[in-house]
């Protein structure tokens, strides 16, 4: 039977996938993207004073913080349910920082909501460029979790 005081296998299965490929990784390419975006378009609406781009961040920011939710739910059945994910201290930091992520991205949807063009400075472009510096070190942490520890990647035969 196993052990907590086991020492912490190399690799895991997932518990949340499509045919054997976890959701969470099929997930995560879309908050990345959008939240990374709203600050490009943040900088774009400055530039160009162009109240196109200040909607343009509006939409992002809301994509953002809605697909991240989305990948978030996901990530933490895993994290949950697979004991020797939630046995790592890797992924209980992937999964603070992503917190802290998704609590930028909800207040930086939040605040444009009311009138998109007033909110991007400052706020608005401060939780933007904070939320690009937490989705680097969300991403690094997953990468790791998934490169170095190789979670979410054996097979059910392949498991200890
Ligand atoms: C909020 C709770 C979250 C938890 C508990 C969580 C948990 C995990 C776990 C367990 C993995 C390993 C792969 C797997 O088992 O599917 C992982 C990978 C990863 N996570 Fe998260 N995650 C969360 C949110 C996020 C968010 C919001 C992002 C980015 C916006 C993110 C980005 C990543 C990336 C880039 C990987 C590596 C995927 C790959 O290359 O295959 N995670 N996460």
């Amino acid at each position: 039977m196993k052990h907590y005081a086991d020492p912490i296998p190399h690799g895991t299965t997932t518990s949340v996938h499509f045919f054997g490929h976890p959701a969470h990784a099929m997930l995560v390419p879309f908050p990345i993207a959008f939240l990374v975006s709203v600050f490009a378009s943040d900088l774009a609406w400055w530039y160009f004073s162009d109240p196109f781009w200040a909607r343009m961040s509006l939409w992002l920011a809301g994509g953002g913080a809605l697909s991240g939710i989305a990948a978030g739910l996901v990530g933490t059945a895993e994290l949950l349910v697979v004991r020797d994910i939630r046995r790592r201290a890797a992924a209980w930091s992937h999964f603070v920082v992503a917190v802290m992520l998704l609590s930028v991205g909800m207040a930086n949807w939040g605040l444009r909501l009311g009138d998109a063009e007033a909110a991007i400075v400052p706020m608005g472009m401060y939780l933007s460029g904070l939320g690009v510096l937490l989705v680097g070190v969300a991403g690094w942490l997953g990468g790791t979790l998934v490169f170095e520890h190789r979670v979410g990647v054996l097979n059910e035969d392949e498991e200890d």
